[in-house]
């Protein structure tokens, strides 16, 4: 292994774990002598970490190494370029994808990112094929202990990965494989380690995060697994660290420990992402969601009762296989019933091998672009609505970066809206309270309450 100094691309697509793990592989790379760069013109080594759940998410992989094919061939005088496909196209197609594109030389799956140095110098001694898409999802945690790097004051800890439920439109149960736990001891070793480094904003991250059930800190072997409450709790004992949120969750996994820490927990942030997908409980069936949509609101009603200030967001999906007009009203109405802070929608997407795909019922595009343009409008009124109540409330800020105008900060409510304060730059990396003054669908302004910090 040689350590000169060369260049690392890494291009990320998909959901925060695809985030947290694109951050990983920089830190298994970081001692072999790759540094980060900007941009992939002139890189050494080029990752594309993927996302399979849409098609267009899976087909972006493709373009993006269409264009990246004249960079690798003008890097070949200079010491070549190497081509990684990483994430979960790699891990639902393999080899298909050196065959379709052979300009890449290694496919990495999401279990293995600790094998990278040894894939990399593999595919530089053969230029070939270099394939590793197991599932040893105990292993990568194990090998990935090491230093993280950390840039910024709110950090990614990857705490479950996996899912068991195998809803009927999603291709996560494939691509991630089993629902697994990191024990607590290794997950509080990390986030000390980030709150040494400054981090004061910890989310938890699991594809099923509040199935949660890792073995508990040594000494505590007595307890038996520990829940997401408990963990929560735990790390809001870390010193440094002053907010905790966690995603994404399922409804059938909600537990009263979990929504008892929202009550009792003050730094876990009262801003919870609950997927629902639809509102009509055939849909939900066909979906095997295992839910009713009417679970879902006596969930969200016990939030709000252990938390009042909590603000909910979710994930909708529009045209699944036999939804009728009236399935989507009850979406609509489930929607004005719950009141979303924020919310994703999507047109349901077809995934080759999930059980959705086969269905009879599949729904024209076209209508499911109409109902999604008016999902869409619903929820941007609700988005709009919920930024524009914070209007004269105090809300405390955690300053992360400068903003786009001079002496301005960029910051995150407890609900995570961007807040746009003018403040010192010393504040970046603290929270300070914030008047809310202007609101608009995507950010906050405001003004520093007497410019004080404080630890709330
Ligand atoms: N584990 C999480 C989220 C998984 S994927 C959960 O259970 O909620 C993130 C979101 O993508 C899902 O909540 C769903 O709304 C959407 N999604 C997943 N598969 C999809 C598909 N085939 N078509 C359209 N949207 C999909
Ligand atoms: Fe996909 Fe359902 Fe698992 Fe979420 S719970 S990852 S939507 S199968
Ligand atoms: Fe996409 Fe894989 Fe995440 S399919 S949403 S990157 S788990």
């Amino acid at each position: 292994m040689s350590s000169t100094r060369k260049r690392l691309f890494i291009k990320t697509y998909g959901c925060q774990m695809n985030v947290y793990d694109s951050e990983r592989m920089r830190d298994v790379l970081a001692p072999l002598g790759y540094e980060p760069a900007e941009e992939p013109d002139g890189a050494d080594l080029v990752i594309l970490n993927t996302c399979h759940i849409r098609e267009k998410a899976a087909e972006k992989v493709y373009s993006e190494l269409g264009r990246l094919r004249p960079l690798k061939e003008e890097k070949a005088a200079s010491g070549g370029m190497t081509i990684a496909v990483a994430g979960c196209v790699a891990q639902a197609e393999g080899a298909e994808i050196m065959k379709r594109a052979p300009v890449v030389d290694l496919v990495v799956g999401p279990q293995t990112y600790h094998k990278l140095p040894e894939l990399i110098a593999q595919a530089h001694r053969a230029r070939g094929e270099a394939l590793d898409t197991e599932f040893e999802v105990e292993d990568k945690f194990d090998r990935l202990a090491g230093e993280r790097q950390v840039e910024g004051y709110s950090a990614f800890v990857t705490v479950q990965e996996g899912c068991d439920k195998f809803c009927t439109f999603c291709v996560v149960p494939y691509t991630r494989g089993a629902e697994w736990s990191r024990p607590v001891d290794q997950i509080v070793a990390e986030v000390r380690g980030l709150a040494a480094k400054g981090v004061r904003e910890v989310t938890l991250l699991g594809q099923n995060v509040n199935a949660f059930h890792g073995a508990p800190p040594s000494g505590r072997e007595a307890d038996g697994a520990w829940g997401l409450g408990q963990l929560v709790r735990h790390i809001a004992l870390i010193g440094g660290i002053e907010r905790i949120r966690f995603t994404t969750s399922h409804p059938r996994d909600m537990d009263d420990d979990l929504i008892a820490a929202f009550a009792d927990e003050p730094k876990l942030m009262p801003y919870f992402h609950l997927p629902v997908q639809a509102g009509s409980d055939k849909i939900l069936k066909a979906m095997n969601r295992q839910h009713t949509a009417a679970e879902y609101i006596a969930i969200i009603e016990r939030l709000r009762a252990a938390r009042p200030d909590i603000a909910i967001s979710g994930d909708m999906i529009v045209g699944f296989p036999g939804e009728t007009d009236t399935d989507f009203q009850a979406t609509l109405d489930l929607v004005r019933e719950v009141n979303y802070a924020s919310c994703f929608s999507f047109k349901y997407s077809r995934r080759p091998g999930t059980p959705g795909a086969a269905m009879m019922g599949q729904i024209d595009e076209a209508v499911k672009g109409e109902r999604l343009a008016v999902l869409q409008d619903l929820l941007n009124a609700q988005q709009i609505a919920f930024n524009e109540s914070r209007i004269g409330r105090t809300l405390p800020v955690l300053f992360e970066k400068p903003g786009r105008q001079d002496g301005q900060l960029h910051g995150r409510s407890p609900y995570l809206q961007a807040v746009h304060v003018e403040a010192p730059a010393e504040m970046i990396g603290h929270i300070g309270q914030v008047v809310i003054e202007r609101a608009s669908r995507n950010a906050l302004a405001g003004r520093l309450a007497g410019g004080e910090r404080s630890a709330a």
